[in-house]
């Protein structure tokens, strides 16, 4: 018998095409928001000051296939059943980390998203997946809404704004089994701004063993020891 993998069939693979179909559109909307960048870049503001959640409804902002691939592996690889995301936009992410979780045989992956109407979206994306069994978005700010996740926790993919990455590992890394991984998007893209989290991981005093790896806009690969 060949080992499952929700990713090969519908309606998981069917939803994903259509997302990542939407989400080229970004290329047009990240255009709306020229402005604003070469304001805030003049200003020394970081993308956060710059950039609400709010004015970025409607962007994707989503993991490359490749790399959604790659979290379904290490979710699959490690039998992984408590899966922790921050930053969920429409949830393609989810899905790659929810189609895992039903191929483990159980768990749950929390996501966390901020904005109301990319909320209401996911949700319904992942229910269209038929995933909503293995998924839950919190809605609200992932500094308050991923206060009090199931534990052992097995896998943390942080991808929502960047300045926030080392306040949401820390609320998460209590709740961290030895041996779990936390997978940190846009290491290439922000190098300045994520500096402090990947000194922070990668200095081997905080309880990880970090690399970063070339893989979608720089995945940092962290283990923790414990
Ligand atoms: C890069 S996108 C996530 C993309 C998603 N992981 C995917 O691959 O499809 C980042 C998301 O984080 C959300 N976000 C930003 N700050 C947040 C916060 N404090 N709490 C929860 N979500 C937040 C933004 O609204 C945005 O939708």
């Amino acid at each position: 018998m060949p080992a499952p993998n929700s990713l090969r069939s519908d309606p998981a693979r069917s939803v994903l095409d259509r997302l990542h179909e939407a989400a080229k559109g970004d290329r047009i909307r990240f255009l709306s928001l020229a402005p604003k960048l070469v304001v805030g870049w003049l200003r020394r503001q970081s993308f956060a000051q710059t950039v609400t959640p709010e004015a970025m409804k409607e962007c994707y902002i989503p993991v490359s296939r490749q790399a959604g691939e790659f979290l379904h592996l290490t979710a699959r690889a490690l039998g992984a059943r408590n899966v922790v995301e921050f930053g969920t936009s429409f949830g393609i992410s989810t899905i790659y980390l929810a189609a895992a979780l039903r191929d483990n045989g159980g768990g749950q992956v929390i996501g966390s998203e901020i904005e109301p109407s990319k909320h209401a979206v996911a949700n319904a994306n992942l229910k269209e997946a038929g995933l909503e069994a293995w998924s839950e978005v919190r809605l609200g700010d992932a500094l308050e809404t991923l206060r009090d996740v199931p534990s052992p926790v097995d896998l943390v993919f942080l991808d929502g704004w960047k300045d926030l990455y080392l306040p949401v590992l820390e609320i998460l890394k209590p709740q961290l089994r030895p041996g779990a991984v936390v997978v940190a998007d846009n290491i290439f893209t922000f190098r300045k701004g994520l500096r402090p989290y990947v000194e922070y991981v990668q200095s081997g005093e905080n309880g990880f063993e970090s690399t970063t790896l070339s893989i979608s806009e720089g995945f940092e690969y962290s283990f923790y020891t414990g």
